[in-house]
């Protein structure tokens, strides 16, 4: 099979071809514009015959166009960030609405077989019941990329139901690991905490650290959409979490612990409004139909995620 990817040099995409490797499929193309993707990502495939990098953007109609008509099957993971779409709504349309409709046309146009489409625990807000079912309500979202996820998993159910055009939705949670975003909202925390334990500062916790979160290890979404592809499923959406709820100061915690670090948390007042204050999925539909089990704990994920952060940091000061 030939597989185009969208956002492949990106955190969960460089994992998800990675993944597709193992496979071995006749051909993968990576369309990435670097806005947040890494060459470095991508250093374990890119001089793979197999894989074709082409450095440009999903807004440019022709080029993606282009590349449509060459593959079986679409990964589509291109996105702006919660944030960016916060600060600049018309690029957020450009990219998360435009594009992805353009994306769906030229995949009915060339008979596209199946799109598995990056799609997010966003879309709920802060969800009606925990641990949270697909079928619950996206009605308490409050963002603009949580209406654009949403809306482009519309936009494939629409396809599929007047064109035929095979998708599966995945609503990842809070996916973490080894290249990931160091400057994501929800994320970065993590990060924080971790430049504290290397500098041996105390950690700070911004309210009472109640605020849970459902953290997923990134080569277990990666194995997720593999299985979407593969499965013979269509037109579903699929929470992809843990199903374990860590609140913030449990977290840290667990980050200090594979850290063999003494350090006290200091809690400092709440300084942002987070309308989202829970978040834990249903996995039982994933692990029903895609056979989808997490492997990674936290813990193990965590210590992982330290020693690629310490190491990145390392090569870099030297
Ligand atoms: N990381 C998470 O916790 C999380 C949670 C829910 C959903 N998602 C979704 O999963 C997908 C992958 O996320 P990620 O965490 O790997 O983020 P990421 O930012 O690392 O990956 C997205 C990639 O898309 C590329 N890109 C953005 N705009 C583009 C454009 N106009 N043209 C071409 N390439 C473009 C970026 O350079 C980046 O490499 C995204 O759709 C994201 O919304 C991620």
């Amino acid at each position: 099979m030939k597989i185009l990817i969208t956002g492949g040099a990106g955190f969960i995409g460089s994992y998800v071809v990675e993944e597709l490797l193992t496979h071995k499929p006749e051909k993968i193309i990576i369309i990435d514009n670097f806005i947040r993707g890494r060459e470095e990502n991508m250093s374990n495939f890119i001089h793979n015959p197999i894989v074709e990098f082409v450095k440009g953007d999903i807004r440019d109609e022709k080029l993606l166009e282009s590349l449509v008509a060459q593959v079986d099957y679409v990964f589509h993971m291109a996105a702006l960030r919660i944030n960016a779409c916060a600060a600049n709504p018309q690029e957020g349309f450009d990219v998360m609405l435009k594009a992805t409709f353009n994306l769906a046309q030229y995949c009915v146009k060339y008979k596209i077989k199946k799109v598995i489409y990056s799609s997010s625990a966003s879309v709920y807000g802060l969800a009606q019941h925990f641990p949270t079912p697909e079928t619950d309500n996206p009605y308490n979202n409050q963002t603009f990329y949580g209406g654009a996820k949403l809306w482009g998993e519309q936009l494939f159910r629409n396809y599929k139901f007047m064109y035929g055009l095979d998708y599966v939705a995945l609503r990842y949670f809070n996916v973490y690991g080894p290249r990931m975003d160091t400057d994501g909202k929800y994320t970065e925390v993590m990060i924080k905490w971790l430049d504290c334990i290397r500098d041996n500062r105390q950690p700070l916790i911004f309210g009472d650290g109640s605020t849970t979160m459902d953290f997923v290890y990134v080569q277990d979404v990666a194995k997720a959409n593999v299985a979407a592809l593969l499965a013979d499923i269509s037109d579903e959406a699929f929470n992809i979490g843990s199903q374990r709820e860590t609140s913030l100061k449990e977290l840290l915690e667990i980050l200090l612990k594979v850290n063999s670090s003494n350090l006290q948390p200091k809690f400092m007042p709440e300084n942002t409004i987070n309308p989202v204050k829970r978040r834990l999925a249903d996995i039982s539909k994933a692990k029903k139909l895609l056979n989808f089990t997490p492997t990674i704990t936290l813990e193990e994920g965590l210590k992982k995620l330290s020693e690629w952060y310490f190491s990145k940091q390392k090569s870099q000061n030297s």
